[in-house]
């Protein structure tokens, strides 16, 4: 059965983009799934931009203008297999796409995946809906600031009224500040928990420069963990990631 995974914020910037890419790359790579990640905020895409993905002939605009079938528009990113349908960077292919094609449109995919995760845009416009629409579960992202919250408050009652699963909050760029709120604070504004806390790390932003998701190039590195983590708890694996002194006993006992 293929998932359809929607991640999806109030807010813009906190986060989504870079948990589709982390999420896809270590399902692929690690858990050995089919995973096709969609960049679904056609828009303002940057899914491909965060990929080093920037010849793509063929995107999600074209299907969803109607002119070409979904899987033409697939690309394979590292050697992970993990698959990618990149929305196009030129504003110009934005006429005459339709975004409520996209529902309809994922269903070609059905059975040629594990899961799917929809990469959405922010806020409550025509985009996010439809992505919201077009999702089995969804992944709420969030940030811990007031502003965040407040935004993604309204997603869940509108993830709710869509009648879509909503599988919990990711606070994301935590850097456990007093003035930030706290996970349990959160947990009780959203009324839903929080299935990971991810660090704010510059690692993310490195890997963003060099165009590959932070669990590809800096595995170790505290904000991949909690990627992995999150990982393994989606699709209902134990995981608990080798302390980093371990990992140097390891490497020792190689030599
Ligand atoms: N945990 C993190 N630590 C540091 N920077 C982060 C973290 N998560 C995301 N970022 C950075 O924040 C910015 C916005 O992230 P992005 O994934 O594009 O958000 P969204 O898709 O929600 O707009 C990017 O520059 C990204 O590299
Ligand atoms: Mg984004």
């Amino acid at each position: 059965m293929t998932r359809v995974i929607g991640i999806i914020s109030g807010k813009g910037g906190v986060g989504k983009t870079t948990l589709v890419a982390n999420l896809g790359s270590i399902l692929a790579q690690r858990f050995k799934k089919e995973v096709i990640i969609i960049d679904c905020n056609v828009s303002t895409s940057h899914l491909g931009l965060y990929l080093g993905m920037y010849y793509t002939p063929v995107t999600l605009n074209q299907v969803l203008t109607g002119e070409a079938e979904i899987e033409d528009a697939i690309y394979e990113y590292h050697i992970s297999g993990l698959r990618v349908i990149p929305a196009s960077l030129s504003l110009s292919d934005l006429k005459g796409v339709d975004i409520a094609r996209l529902k309809n449109s994922l269903k070609n995919l059905f059975g040629k995946a594990d899961i799917v995760l929809l990469d959405a845009a922010p806020g409550l416009g025509r985009e996010a809906l439809a992505t919201i629409r077009a999702s089995d579960e969804v992944i709420l992202v969030n940030t811990p600031f007031v502003p965040s919250t407040m935004d993604i408050m309204k997603c869940h009652q509108v993830a709710n009224e869509i009648g879509v699963k909503p599988l919990g909050v990711v606070l994301n760029m935590v850097g456990k500040e007093k003035y930030e709120l706290t996970m349990k604070e959160v947990e009780e504004l959203i009324e839903l928990p929080v299935i990971s806390s991810i660090p704010m790390d510059k690692n993310v932003l490195r890997s963003l420069a060099l165009k590959m998701p932070v669990v590809l190039f800096s595995p170790n590195s505290q904000s991949s963990r909690e990627f992995i983590k999150l990982a393994a708890k989606i699709i209902g694996e134990e995981y608990e990631p080798e302390g980093f002194f371990f990992n140097i006993l390891k490497f020792f006992k190689k030599k």
